[in-house]
């Protein structure tokens, strides 16, 4: 199938990153969300990095045009009813994206896909709130999206193969790298990513480590860019500890339990870098 026309569900950090790849590889995408000042935060945002990207020379002043005129903003649902693909960014919360799944089943085409970025809920429960559950799948982006080259393609139990196709051919037109994996908790990225870091945080809870030293480690001895306690701070504590719920919850295997120190944390409200204060300090 032809995927020409595009929607995108909440104009958050992902969702706004998300309009802003597609509108960059020539498809027409239409920006919603419940509020205009949300809508235009992601909008003006969009804007400030097509003109960085045009500045550095990543791309010509033409191409910086064109891929705004690309898109367009709208608070009204209904403005999904020409749409091939809706991809669902709105927060973390099965009741509000069961909600927003049945109201597209009713405004979009009938031969549209609509896919959610997800990081942790079932794509399989989501699916089966509608009546196209064959068309339904994750397509799970990662923070900064522009940046970052994979895309998790979740199916969900229901997912038919032409649905899969279509939106791994879609990824590789985004010039993004595509993964499929199967519905389970925390997909591959969250089920690797999340238990090191609730482990590195056990191991400051056991009193082994700094934070520092823990991150120094895994730096310089792995190679890995950031240390899992700087980027448990920039993800959110919270979000941090809501994923290893849904692992710990979803494969009921006390492997998954959620350290200590982190719930603590999560309780005193100290969330990483957007409250100031985690495992180091922002004021
Ligand atoms: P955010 O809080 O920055 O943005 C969510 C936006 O959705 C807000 O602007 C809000 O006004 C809007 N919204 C809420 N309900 C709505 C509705 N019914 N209709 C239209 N708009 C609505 O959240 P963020 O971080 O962009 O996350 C969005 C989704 O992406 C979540 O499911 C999250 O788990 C997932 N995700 C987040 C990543 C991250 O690093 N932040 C990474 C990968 C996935």
């Amino acid at each position: 199938m032809s995927i020409n026309t595009v929607m995108v569900i909440g104009a958050g950090q992902m969702g706004a990153g998300i309009a802003q790849v597609f509108a960059q590889s020539g498809i027409q995408v239409k920006l919603n969300d419940l509020q205009q000042d949300a809508l235009d935060k992601g909008l003006s945002g969009i804007e400030k990095r097509l003109a960085r990207a045009a500045e550095k020379g990543k791309m010509s002043a033409e191409d910086q045009t064109a891929a705004f005129n690309r898109l367009s903003g709208t608070t009204n649902l209904e403005d999904a009813s020409d749409c091939d693909l809706v991809i669902e960014a709105v927060v973390e919360n099965m009741d509000v994206k069961t909600k927003v799944f049945q109201q597209l089943d009713k405004i979009t085409p009938k031969h549209a896909i609509l896919a959610s970025n997800t990081s942790s809920l079932p794509i399989t429960e989501i699916a089966a709130a509608t009546n196209r559950p064959s068309q339904v799948i994750g397509m799970h982006f990662m923070n900064p999206v522009p940046v970052m080259k994979l895309v998790e393609i979740i199916r969900a139990i229901q997912t038919s193969d032409e649905t899969y196709q279509a939106i791994e051919d879609m990824t590789k037109q985004l010039n993004k790298s595509p993964v499929e994996v199967e519905d389970f908790p925390g997909f591959v990225s969250n089920r690797i990513l999340m238990p090191m870091i609730n482990e590195a945080i056990y191991t400051v809870y056991e009193g082994v480590a700094s934070p520092e030293d823990v991150d120094t480690v895994m730096k310089l001895g792995m190679n890995h860019p950031m240390g899992p306690l700087t980027l448990a701070d920039f993800i959110g504590l919270d979000t941090c500890l809501y994923i290893m719920e849904v692992l710990h919850e979803g494969f009921g295997d006390s492997k998954y339990r959620p350290c200590p120190l982190l719930r603590k944390y999560v309780k005193a409200g100290w969330l990483g870098k957007k409250s100031g204060r985690g495992f180091y300090s922002y004021e």
